[in-house]
């Protein structure tokens, strides 16, 4: 494979587009509304009709706005600024009338018994897309589709045109920060495991992604997974490894199909395996099943899983950079990461650099859910206030409802206040607010919630899923469990409640890895903002 070979497959597929698209969602969210048999009754219905010549039915990824799946959406592919038209709820029985709008050329709205989405409402238009810039638009099941959308044009510059340290370059300068929850910058981590001098080195995808209500990872892999392909290939020669691995959990099975679909297509034209666009380069991708521990998520205690051992974390130092997977130098990031590489190399760090603020740059992915009316996953600049998030993109909570907070980060993350949703998503603010940027999960909650429930049932996460290796997350999870429990039931005494903050420092403080250093998270960030919910539960004496 050559670029103008990749070149000729983007065009043929191209060329091979008809006037009219239907796209309809088959990622997980619309597949488990039956979005298939929607798919197979507009084939049908399109074929009833005549309309094969012109109109082409495909399935796509995720559209974001999940809550109203099945989303079928219509698009000229020759207009392509021109947002089409989103049908919501689409069962198989619409399918006739779909097929019928276009044939009569009749705006959707004179179909009574179809929804027609608001592709003009902020939840759409306030996006920004680069992660999910070919998301709910390509196949993800065939590679044309994502070679016709630009994709592997910036592996092959970088094997063409760039050496292994401009694309480390390119990455520092970018200013891309890991995804995965820590925020540490992507392109120091890649200089580190590309200074090591050794035999082997190794890139790892961490797909493990196990912060309840997070589901931006999966999205992304169902979605467009040969965009995390490219990206590791890129960080692989960047750093010098020629094997990789996808740690993903086993209850991503469509995930984990695409995957393995995508590896074979990236195969068999010798996009992935030896001399990739004849160059000397190799590189090859296996999966690699986690069992669901949320610990494994954990970058010391994957590679011991994949290693075949059980998955707990080691202290570190050493770094994976240093000493990773059977003790060599290891990149570990996390999908979002890698989905950002292509983007990077194909515009520019410049580009990428003035999205977001200074600091953070680009956009973040987050799956938007809890007591809000537009549920779904979103794509932001970085900067974008909470505020513009909840109320204008997410539409605010039904029935009337007002938002009292939102948690961001999962089981290691806080809540912040409805007070502070001005505050600009950044990975400083949000941890300057006591809570994280995290992977992207964003749980909104209303007035009827109880910040003591929240903190209970956070903890319960951390209790169950703490791995037990060291004594402070293993038996202070346990406690902080039992103590809120306590308190939930109103049976704590204000003594309770100082040593519930004592031992959320005593297990931040001396616990072994991140899931125990941030386990008391939730607790402080709802004990911060929301004391007096503590205090009104006490019995007094
Ligand atoms: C308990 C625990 C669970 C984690 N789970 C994940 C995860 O599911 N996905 C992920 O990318 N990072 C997870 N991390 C962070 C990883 O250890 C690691 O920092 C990350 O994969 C690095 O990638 P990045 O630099 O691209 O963010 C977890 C960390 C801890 C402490
Ligand atoms: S902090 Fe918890 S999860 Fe981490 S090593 Fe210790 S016991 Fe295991
Ligand atoms: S899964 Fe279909 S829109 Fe998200």
């Amino acid at each position: 494979m050559d670029l103008s070979e990749l070149l000729e497959i983007a065009d043929q597929e191209r060329s091979a587009q008809k006037p009219l698209q239907i796209r309809c969602c088959v990622a997980a969210g619309c597949l488990s509304s039956n979005s298939l048999a929607v798919k197979e009754g507009l084939q049908h219905a399109v074929t009833e009709a005549g309309l094969n010549d012109t109109v082409q039915v495909c399935g796509v990824g995720c559209m974001g706005l999940c809550c109203q799946g099945p989303l079928v959406q219509v698009h000229r592919p020759a207009e392509p600024e021109h947002p089409g038209i989103l049908y919501e709820q689409v069962t198989p029985e619409q399918a006739p009338a779909i097929a019928a709008s276009l044939q009569s050329n009749a705006s959707a709205t004179t179909q009574p018994s179809l929804q027609q989405g608001d592709l003009t409402h902020p939840f759409f238009t306030r996006q920004r897309a680069i992660v999910l810039e070919n998301s709910g638009k390509i196949d993800p099941e065939r590679i044309e589709s994502y070679i016709a959308a630009g994709g592997y044009q910036a592996l092959c510059h970088v094997l063409r045109e760039m050496s292994p340290a401009e694309v480390v370059t390119a990455v520092t300068r970018s200013g891309l920060r890991g995804r995965g929850g820590g925020g540490y910058p992507t392109g120091l981590k890649w200089a580190t495991v590309a200074k090591a001098t050794a035999d082997r080195k190794f890139v790892i995808c961490n797909a493990d992604e196990g912060d309840p209500g997070a589901f931006m990872d999966r999205s992304v892999l169902e979605s467009d997974p040969h965009r995390v392909l490219e990206g590791m290939a890129i960080a692989a020669y960047a750093i010098g490894a020629t094997q990789g691995y996808i740690y993903i959990r086993a209850e991503y099975p469509l995930a984990i199909h695409r995957l393995q679909l995508a590896i074979r297509q990236a195969q068999r034209l010798r996009l992935l395996g030896s001399q990739i666009f004849d160059s000397p380069f190799d590189f090859r991708v296996d999966l690699r099943m986690g069992a669901g521990a949320y610990v494994c998520g954990e970058e010391t205690a994957l590679m011991a899983s994949i290693e075949g051992k059980r998955g707990v974390p080691s202290p570190r130092p050493p770094y994976p950079a240093e000493r990773g997977l059977w003790g060599f130098p290891t990149l570990i990031n996390n999908v979002e990461t890698f989905a950002n590489i292509s983007p990077i190399i194909r515009n520019g760090a410049d580009w990428f650099a003035s999205i977001g603020t200074e600091k953070s740059t680009g956009t973040k992915v987050f799956a938007l859910a809890g007591k809000i009316r537009n549920t779904g996953l979103i794509e932001v600049p970085m900067g974008t206030t909470l505020r513009q998030i909840v109320e204008e993109m997410g539409g605010g909570v039904p029935d009337g409802g007002s938002a009292k907070a939102v948690q961001t980060g999962g089981p290691s993350g806080g809540c912040i206040p409805a007070s502070a949703f001005d505050t600009p998503v950044d990975y400083e603010l949000l941890t300057q607010l006591g809570s994280i940027m995290g992977s992207g999960g964003m749980i909104v909650m209303d007035q009827s919630t109880s910040m003591v429930d929240v903190a209970h049932y956070f903890m319960e996460f951390c209790r169950d899923e703490s791995c037990g290796k060291c004594i402070p997350c293993r038996v202070g999870t346990v406690q902080l469990h039992q103590l809120l429990t306590k308190i939930r039931e109103g049976r704590a005494s204000l003594a309770d409640l100082e040593l519930l903050k004592e031992l959320c420092d005593m297990v931040k403080h001396t616990s072994l890895c991140g899931l125990g250093q941030s386990a008391p998270n939730p607790v402080l960030s709802t004990l911060h903002y929301f004391e007096q919910e503590y205090l009104s539960k006490l019995v007094h004496p």
